[in-house]
């Protein structure tokens, strides 16, 4: 079977079992510790990502490994609750492979969320950050291989790869709520090892301000499918080449849980008026 064939045989079990996907419905990826937004979703109908053929199964622990379909304040959602992640040993087809299934689905608009390290010194752990832009420094691209012309075109722009009108409306909606939110250049690598300081010096010089192993992935397949995006970081450690410190994943993961309360709320904001 061919790979968007795979994809479209995933996307036919999910109409089948939770219905058709209601036009308008915003797609939420969940990071690390983040899961709790999924917790405001209303009349919640889910699958486990292991019954859905052809999809890949997370091997993170920290990642639920869950589709779930409701709404949040009336607002249409379909939340995957855990990613696939390259450092999984998973290629980046697999990687973006419920990207394209929910894109199958007719979603158009997709909202990601990550646990990142700050590389910017003036940032403040425990804040968000919207992703203005990105850089894939991963070595590979879900674009790789044939292209699907039913999905994209083969060399699709990456200019604006986060929507500014939905990135005015984060910021608008931060205000409102008072909530300190940064905004900045975020760099994907490969993982699942941290990055030693002179690393972390390099990718601070190269003009990134948060760190992750996930995102740029999905962010491109979504793009090259056309679907508007918004994608925040969840500052759970601050990252400073002079004074590096270990950034357990125990700490990532209770950073990012105390700061979901404030994710939650701003995105629950922004879905009302998205
Ligand atoms: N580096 C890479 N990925 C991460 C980090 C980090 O410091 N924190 C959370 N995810």
């Amino acid at each position: 079977m061919k790979y968007h064939e795979k994809v479209q045989h995933s996307a036919a079990y999910i109409q089948e079992k939770l219905g058709k996907i209601q036009a308008g419905s915003i797609a939420l990826v969940t990071g690390t510790g983040l899961g709790g937004l999924t917790d405001a979703i209303e009349n919640p109908a889910s699958l486990s990502y292991a019954e859905i053929p052809e999809f890949p199964v997370s091997t993170v622990a920290s990642h639920a490994g869950r589709l779930i379909t409701g709404t949040i304040d009336g607002v249409p959602v379909i939340a995957m609750h855990g990613r696939f992640h390259l450092y999984e040993g998973f290629s980046a087809h697999e990687a973006t492979h419920a990207i394209r299934t929910m894109g199958e689905l007719g979603v158009r608009t997709l909202i990601l969320t990550n646990a990142a390290g700050a590389l910017n010194p003036s940032f403040a752990t425990g804040s968000p950050m919207l992703i203005e832009d990105h850089i894939n420094l991963t070595g590979t691209t879900p674009l790789r291989g044939e292209n699907n012309d039913a999905w994209g075109e083969r060399f699709p722009d990456m200019c604006t790869v986060y929507n500014p009108r939905l990135r005015q409306l984060a910021v608008d909606k931060a205000l409102a709520l008072g909530l300190r939110l940064e905004r900045g250049v975020y760099i994907q690598i490969m993982g699942p090892n941290m990055e030693t300081p002179a690393e972390t010096r390099m990718y601070r010089a190269l003009g990134a301000d948060a760190i992750g192993m996930s995102t740029c992935m999905e962010a491109i397949a979504a793009r090259h499918m056309g679907m508007r995006l918004l994608a925040f970081s969840c500052l759970t450690n601050k990252n400073l080449p002079d004074c590096m410190q270990e950034a357990s994943l125990e700490q990532v993961i209770a950073q990012a849980e105390k700061s979901s309360t404030a994710m939650t709320a701003l995105i629950k904001a922004i879905l009302k008026e998205i």
